[in-house]
């Protein structure tokens, strides 16, 4: 045990020393991380933790320690059970201790006596960020030198866009296309929420979902934290414990989501969901002889089936059963669409403690969420996921409110460019990691990272191959650009990762 402290000790001097805190999380996790699945969301991850003055180094080593020693549960919807004993270095917050307010270091108030210290130039440069009614600074979600936060400035830029809300953007058709099921079929019943800050508590994100403390989604491998107690939300599953509480009892939960991932054609840092939830009464299902879950788990499929054709018309649909914390029964909901077999969105019979902390002791109610990026690239044949950022005018222009499923042409179809990169890899190597280095230079011009190779040696040192795929989705990308960029993602990778090149 002692051992074990201080090399976990050695490596959180040593990466604090090497720069960007982030690495500092994710080099206190022991194994890799699952992979996830794109859909309505995927995984979310971790422990049990007690608010701590972040930095307080003994504390965090006793945390991981302790961490280390938890076992993981079960995962929400993943089949690959890898990553059995997560840790992090961050302090921990019990479900009951993190109840602060998601904005406690983001109130409006404070954040106006930031801008009012600024020189009027300087102010207008840093610009506050409105989002869900709430003023954001960049130094409030990304804090270089913070251990505690691990969010990158790739991601900061796309806080506020809320592309979900373009009414011509394929996010904001397909938004309105299901806003008009839910409005035709059930007369204006559900309150629509698309502009809340993706900003919430661990409380919010994980707790109030009951996602289980040593969950693989609440690792700072894969969510983004602002501080020990405060994520952007990786599902808007994060909104159900507070709409509950304040009384609601159908609505529809639009935002932007954000997971840190893998690089591939259809994964990207931030994509957008939606979630659903309706509350029944018992005179509700008492009048169809049922019991509560199966009435709750048949109107669910009635309504999930109905929205399903509303969308792609008189398909084949299948019910899968899986598994989410916050749902039981839980299912999946697939289509027979383009000659595949294609998961549509996530759903279930709330846990009936969920209803029962919002104050509804004699209630049932199903919840669902759907990943719009997911559905809108099959719909609008959009073939890569950096496409909804795009502002090129040659995608934006082929879009229009109301014009669900407009098939998308490619203005043109520029050639990827390959390089690879082999490095001997630590213990505290993630895939992850390796994939926000790289999106930190390349931003959007890097279509995929993928392993290619993977080996030990006699001695047991690990080396891995990744194949970079580089290509702009709006031009040609020039050599010069693509080796300049190439240096600066092996001399990042070296820094960072705690990696040895080959
Ligand atoms: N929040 C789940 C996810 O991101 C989706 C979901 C929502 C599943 C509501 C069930 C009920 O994967």
């Amino acid at each position: 045990m002692v051992g074990f402290c201080c090399e976990v000790l050695t490596q959180l001097v040593f990466l604090n020393v090497a720069g960007h805190t982030e690495w500092l999380h994710d080099a206190l996790l022991p194994s890799p991380i699952l992979v996830r699945k794109q859909l309505t969301g995927e995984p979310l991850s971790l422990p049990r933790r007690k608010p701590l003055a972040s930095g307080t180094l003994m504390a965090a080593v006793a945390s991981l320690v302790h961490f280390s020693l938890c076992r993981h549960s079960s995962l929400f919807h993943y089949h690959h059970l890898r990553a059995l004993a997560l840790s992090v270095a961050i302090p921990f917050s019990s479900s009951a201790a993190s109840a602060s307010s998601p904005f406690s270091t983001l109130s409006s108030s404070s954040l106006r006596q930031k801008s009012k210290r600024l020189p009027a130039a300087a102010a207008a440069a840093a610009a506050l960020l409105e989002v869900g009614g709430v003023k954001i600074a960049k130094e409030d979600v990304v804090r270089e030198g913070d251990p505690t936060n691990n969010v990158p400035d790739t991601i900061f830029s796309k806080l506020g866009q809320q592309l979900h809300r373009r009414d011509n953007h394929p996010l904001g058709i397909l938004k309105n296309a299901i806003f008009d099921y839910f409005d035709g079929n059930y007369s204006g019943k559900f309150t629509k929420f698309d502009d809340l800050s993706p900003i919430v508590s661990v409380k919010e994100n994980f707790d109030d979902v009951l996602v289980p403390a040593d969950h693989v989604s609440r690792s700072y491998n894969d969510t983004y934290y602002i501080d020990a107690h405060t994520v952007l939300r990786c599902h808007t599953s994060a909104h159900q414990a507070n709409l509950l509480q304040k009384g609601h009892n159908h609505f529809l939960v639009t935002g932007d989501v954000y997971r840190r991932d893998s690089i591939d054609s259809t994964h990207y840092p931030v994509f957008h969901q939606m979630e659903g939830v309706r509350v029944f009464s018992p005179d509700e299902w008492l009048a169809s002889g049922m019991d509560a879950t199966s009435y709750a788990a048949m109107d669910l499929k009635k309504a999930l089936e109905g929205l399903a054709r509303h969308l792609f018309g008189a398909v084949e649909m299948r019910w899968v059963d899986t598994y989410f914390p916050f749902t039981n029964p839980s299912f999946e909901l697939e289509i027979y669409f383009q000659e595949k077999w294609m998961e549509v969105l996530g759903c279930g019979v709330t846990e009936q403690e969920i209803l029962k902390r919002s104050g509804r002791m004699d209630n049932v109610a199903w919840a669902f969420g759907l990943g719009l990026e997911r559905l809108a690239m099959v719909l609008f044949d959009i073939p890569d996921i950096r496409l909804f950022w795009s502002t090129d005018e040659r995608f934006t222009s082929q879009f229009s409110e109301g014009q669900l499923g407009v098939k998308f042409k490619p203005f043109s179809k520029f050639p990827p460019c390959y390089k690879d990169i082999s490095f001997w890899i630590s213990d505290i190597f993630t895939e992850n990691n390796l994939c926000e280095v790289v999106r930190g230079i390349a931003g959007d011009l890097v279509e995929e990272v993928q392993l290619i190779d993977n080996f030990t040696n006699k001695k047991g040192m690990t080396s891995h191959c990744y194949r970079i795929a580089y290509r702009s989705t709006e031009r040609s990308l020039t050599d010069e650009e693509i080796n300049h960029l190439q240096w600066s993602v092996r001399e990042a990778v070296q820094n960072k990762l705690n990696v040895v090149l080959r």
